[in-house]
């Protein structure tokens, strides 16, 4: 995955500024920063949720919503993008998950109208999810009738459904009661061990941030202020803003 140049404004509210970064096949990037800085807003970048006003977003190569064509900046067509977005997954904060299916259903769906599985293809693979998120065993409940954690499990098997080349993680653990996030981080740190899909991770949780990444980067005001491995960011930061960000969370 690759950031070039990305501007991204809200008004004249310049939230990204000329950003430049990437993410290499396999690796698992966190990025750390004050609210308001611009972290889910990268996110929604690439889940193609916002119009970038400046740059290019690439996917495995591929031009996520503009491409130069020509020397000229040109709107990748829609249904291309539509393609191109199918290779990245995305949790949020807030599960999301469809209200008036199961469990099953709520993985199965994108599968079966997005990928256009069938209902033998799909079914298997979404026990062998739920197997893998310790939710087998729920298969046929409501999403109402579970816990937030168990409801966060179920929205990361649903991401992983679409055998997602990038998986994309917005706090998805500041919604749960405290007892809850152990849970869903366990889950999140075998997925990291058992396959190489690219992660960009935004938590609050910087023990996980420590175990899961390759490379933190601390992000203020729309740039990368620092980045580096976690060890470094975490121990030996250099910048005060990093510094002074880590004193008020940890
Ligand atoms: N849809 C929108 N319309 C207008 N402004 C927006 C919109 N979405 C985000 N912003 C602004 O963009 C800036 C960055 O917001 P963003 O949600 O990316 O921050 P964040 O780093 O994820 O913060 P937090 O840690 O609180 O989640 C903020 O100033 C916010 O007000
Ligand atoms: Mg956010």
């Amino acid at each position: 995955m690759e950031f070039r140049d990305v501007v991204k404004k809200f008004g004249d509210n310049t939230v990204l500024n000329d950003l430049n970064f990437t993410v290499a096949k396999g690796e698992r990037v966190t990025l750390i920063g004050p609210s308001g800085s611009g972290k889910t807003t990268i996110l929604r970048l690439v889940m193609t949720l916002e119009e970038l006003t400046g740059g290019y977003v690439f996917v495995g190569g591929d031009p996520l919503q503009y491409e130069d064509r020509g020397g000229k900046r040109q709107r990748v067509p829609d249904k291309v993008r539509r393609r191109t977005t199918t290779q990245i997954g995305m949790v949020f904060q807030h599960f999301n998950l469809f209200p008036n299916m199961s469990v099953l259903e709520n993985i199965i769906e994108a599968p079966l109208h997005v990928m256009g599985l069938s209902k033998a293809e799909a079914i298997p693979k979404a026990e062998a999810l739920l197997e893998k998120v310790g939710m087998a065993d729920k298969r046929d409940f409501n999403p109402s009738q579970l816990s937030g954690g168990q409801q966060q499990r179920v929205a990361i098997a649903r991401a992983l459904a679409m055998d997602p080349e990038v998986l994309l993680l917005d706090e998805v653990t500041s919604a749960l009661d405290p007892e809850l996030v152990g849970e869903v981080l366990t889950v999140l740190k075998d997925i990291a061990e058992e396959t190489d899909i690219s992660m960009l991770i935004v938590t609050h949780e910087m023990q996980f941030a420590r175990d899961v990444s390759d490379r933190v980067m601390m992000f203020d005001e729309g740039r990368i202020v620092e980045e580096g491995a976690p060890e470094k960011i975490f121990s030996s930061p250099e910048s005060q803003r990093t510094q002074d960000f880590l004193r008020a969370v940890l």
